[in-house]
């Protein structure tokens, strides 16, 4: 009983103290061990109660050590140190941003300070909003099963994940009236094999705007403005290209110069580095959205946010920005 009193009334904040505590109860000669050795003593009829005795002993001892420890482990539990105000905090890690995420919010960000709102549309996305509408023809091979990841549904509309953000630039114009100035963040799916280069998940940022007299010289200045803003680069150059939904297209590169050993790798030593898809939107996109094309034109542009995040941080391999891997996220903390 006497041990018993002093067990439940030991308290302690000493990893030593808490340590000889251990040895005199618990130890292998401790007294515990002591009063077990004394049981073949006991005579039969009090062996019982003795054994009951013992083993509710040692159990209070270990529990009180377990608790002490636990304890002394989280900074002590004791009721003074809790009420010290003036300790020291817990330290607690901060969670990082996806590097998709910092190079998507820096782009919106930009954007936004010449007036463009952020919309959104669905990622499964039906045939006219991803295809028809953006004057896909029937037989175009985007279509085809190679790119698209056709989604089983049970009604006869067909469904597939979307292939571009250009889905929702049909959404916005078929629901709002020009001026129209939006960009739509958003991930993006096609049946690709994946390796460093290629995944079939990746994300874009598309821009529209619609309105009276927009003209190409507009989206060139519109661009230059986010390539100076974004890249830190005034040059830019527009090379003839080919979408369905505008018309003139054309490829936007940055140059960015042949200084390092990196801007040749990356521009396989040419200096211009490829940032995005861009035109006029085709006058039939806009008749299919019910927007007078007599009366407005307007431009779009889209890009591919892996690509940027890749180049700005130097990530040889786009497969890093799915795996989730912390070693990798943990490396973004600072960015916003
Ligand atoms: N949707 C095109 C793509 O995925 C990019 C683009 C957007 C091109 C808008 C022109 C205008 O490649």
């Amino acid at each position: 009983d006497e041990y018993l009193e002093e067990i439940k009334s030991f308290e302690t904040q000493s990893p030593e103290e808490l340590e000889k505590f251990r040895i005199r109860f618990l130890g292998s000669k401790g007294l515990i061990k002591e009063l077990f050795g004394e049981f073949k003593n006991v005579p039969n009829d009090q062996k019982k109660a003795f054994g009951q005795k013992l083993n509710g002993l040692k159990q209070a001892a270990q529990e009180k050590f377990d608790s002490l420890k636990s304890g002394l482990a989280s900074g002590g539990s004791d009721r003074k140190a809790k009420e010290d105000y003036t300790r020291p905090g817990y330290p607690f890690e901060l969670g990082a941003r996806h590097p998709i995420s910092v190079i998507r919010n820096e782009i919106v960000d930009i954007f936004s300070r010449i007036g463009f709102t952020v919309a959104e549309g669905p990622e499964v996305e039906d045939d006219w909003h991803n295809f028809t509408a953006l004057n896909f023809p029937e037989e175009h091979p985007a279509r085809d099963m190679q790119d698209t990841f056709f989604v089983e549904n049970e009604g006869d509309e067909k469904l597939a994940l979307r292939t571009h953000t250009s889905s929702v630039q049909v959404r916005v114009m078929e629901n709002q009236k020009p001026p129209i100035r939006i960009i739509a963040p958003g991930r993006v799916f096609r049946n690709e094999a994946i390796s460093s280069r290629a995944h079939c998940i990746f994300h874009q940022i598309e821009g529209l705007y619609i309105d009276e007299n927009v003209s190409f010289a507009d989206m060139k200045q519109t661009l230059q403005y986010f390539t100076k803003e974004f890249f830190g680069k005034t040059k830019i150059r527009l090379r003839p290209s080919y979408f369905p939904f505008t018309e003139p297209s054309a490829e936007m590169d940055v140059y960015w110069g042949l200084e390092t050993e990196a801007d040749y790798r990356m521009t396989k030593g040419t200096g211009w580095l490829e940032i995005m898809g861009c035109g006029m939107v085709d006058p039939n996109v806009l008749e299919n959205c019910g927007i007078d094309s007599k009366k407005y034109s307007g431009f779009a542009f889209g890009m591919g946010i892996e690509r940027i995040a890749a180049q700005r941080y130097g990530i040889g391999d786009l497969r890093y920005f799915f795996e989730n891997d912390v070693r990798f996220l943990k490396q973004f903390k600072a960015a916003y």
